[in-house]
């Protein structure tokens, strides 16, 4: 049982290691891509080790299925050299191409860098091949989340100017590089901090992003801002969290929204562990709807009761 804020383990007993992650839809399994932040025998706490993938198919069992990225060791120049910065990746599988892609931050220790690296694969668990790091639309990009729609269009947030601003960027058709279409989510009018960290969602053609505020792995409040279309015009619905440590998003930080083809939907979160970051946790929330039709989630520690009880939402 994966119970929020506990220990998770895969099928082989190892801690699960996909921090700031997401997770793939593909051939009727799930692929839970994250951050590896396993401590390794020789290496410092804060070195890169991979990008994981587990497959499940029901979200419960998780199988490792290997490092789908691992970083290299012996370049310092390499994007990818493990003193580097990894973080937040995201698979999607572009129907034209038959490619899997991940897109991910990729940066240097002060986090000046600040770009989206592009990576390609064949297969879900890779390996993938890094093919460039880039600054959409010439803006520095530093976390980053992507939304994908029913029709395959492809969207990439990100925040950039320091992260005084949210932005969403439409991707090419191919998912390897952006177009000139982007909007900004943040800052918005009367909403002029700073977010990161952003999950979007959709329902009946409305669009959602959760975000939080910038305290690095220090939980904040998170905000709801929502548009009708990807493109349009974003503007805030306050905390989407209810109930107690909503303040404090449950002591966690959104990561990614999983949307389920029946219409559920479960935000997924991390529970950072300052001391020992290869011990963060897990928190999924089923979204929930209010009278208002506003998204909310409440915290539980069963996550999977709490989506088997939630209704079908098509
Ligand atoms: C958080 C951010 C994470 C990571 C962390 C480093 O604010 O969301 O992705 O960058 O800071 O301190």
């Amino acid at each position: 049982k994966l119970i929020n804020g506990e220990r998770w383990y895969d099928t082989q007993g190892n801690l699960i290691q996909a921090h700031g992650g997401g997770i793939l839809q593909y051939g009727g399994y799930f692929y839970w891509y994250g951050e590896d932040k396993r401590l390794v025998k020789g290496k410092s706490a804060g070195d890169l080790y991979g990008v994981s993938c587990y497959r499940s198919r029901d979200l419960t069992e998780w199988d490792y299925l290997g490092n789908a990225l691992p970083v290299n060791h012996e370049e310092p120049d390499h994007p990818l050299y493990y003193k580097k910065i990894l973080e937040r990746p995201k698979v999607l599988w572009n129907e034209e191409t038959g490619k899997f892609v991940m897109l991910m931050h990729l940066d240097i220790p002060d986090y000046t860098y600040a770009s989206v690296g592009i990576a390609v694969s064949d297969h879900p668990e890779g390996p993938f091949c890094l093919l460039d790091t880039k600054h959409p639309n010439g803006y520095e990009s530093r976390d980053m989340g992507v939304y994908q729609e029913q029709d395959g269009t492809a969207y990439l947030l990100m925040a950039s100017h320091w992260n005084s601003c949210m932005r969403a960027v439409k991707l090419t058709g191919d998912y390897l590089d952006f177009t000139d279409s982007y909007t900004y989510l943040y800052p918005l009018v009367g909403k002029c901090e700073s977010r990161e960290a952003p999950a979007a969602f959709q329902k009946d053609g409305r669009y959602y992003c959760i975000t939080s505020a910038c305290t690095g792995y220090e939980p904040n409040e998170a905000d709801l801002a929502s548009a009708d279309s990807m493109l349009g015009i974003w503007r805030s619905l306050g905390n989407p969290c209810r109930g107690t440590d909503a303040a404090v998003t449950f002591h966690a930080q959104s990561t990614f929204v999983l949307e389920l083809p029946d219409g559920r939907k479960l935000l997924m979160l991390d529970i950072w562990k300052i001391s020992d970051i290869s011990d963060s946790r897990y928190v999924w929330l089923p979204i929930q709807w209010d009278e208002s039709g506003i998204p909310f989630v409440t915290w539980t520690d069963d996550w999977r009761a709490a989506l088997d009880a939630a209704e079908q939402q098509n």
